[in-house]
């Protein structure tokens, strides 16, 4: 069974690199999991669709060949990022050959701030929905106030490293489900 994990962040420091890094963690071992780099995605636009351009193609195998996928995002600026947005959009086109349609997607936010990447997490639900996505509902990760990693990525905090545990159990437990 394979993982795809995408993170909206494009920041080195990114806390939900090492949020995404902790949930694989928890994977059993009959699971696989990778990154998709969507930093180097140029900007899509629908021009492009009669274009090969490598990495539209590679991200759009990435997703279709993945029994699930992972997004573990910030919020910016009460939307979803840019980045997110792009691959989001890029994986949903040529008509008709969208990638996202039927997959299995699982939504993780987590911000310093108080309401944990909510309204991107609503958003992004939202876009996935529009696309006939699978979504998991529940739980809703949207981790707030959350500063919880050291210099070396550990999640220093017990209860939010029990929920990230608890809530990777449960997305195998329904990807696995037929
Ligand atoms: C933020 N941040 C932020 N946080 C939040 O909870 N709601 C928001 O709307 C925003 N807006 C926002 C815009 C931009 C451009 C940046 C760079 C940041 C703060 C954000 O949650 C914080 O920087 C996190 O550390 C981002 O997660 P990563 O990149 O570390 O994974």
């Amino acid at each position: 069974m394979k993982i795809a994990i995408i993170n909206g962040s494009l920041s080195q420091q990114s806390i939900n690199g090492h949020i995404a890094n902790f949930i694989a963690s928890q994977f059993p071992a009959d699971v696989s999991s990778h990154k998709v780099t969507i930093s180097d995605l140029p900007l899509y636009t629908q021009d492009l669709d009669s274009q090969s351009i490598p990495s539209y193609d590679r991200v759009r195998t990435e997703i279709k060949e993945a029994d699930a996928v992972l997004i573990v995002t910030p919020e910016h600026n009460r939307s979803m990022p840019a980045a997110l947005k792009n691959v989001i959009d890029i994986g949903s086109r040529p008509y008709g050959q969208g990638a996202w349609t039927n997959k299995k997607v699982a939504v993780v936010t987590a911000s310093p701030g108080t309401f944990g990447g909510l309204i991107c997490s609503l958003q992004v639900r939202q876009s996935l929905q529009m696309l006939n996505a699978n979504i998991l509902q529940a739980p809703e990760v949207c981790l707030g106030r959350f500063n919880a990693v050291d210099e070396q990525g550990n999640i220093t905090d017990e209860r939010s490293a029990n929920f990230l545990k608890q809530f990777a159990h449960t997305f195998i437990d329904w990807v696995k489900k037929a």
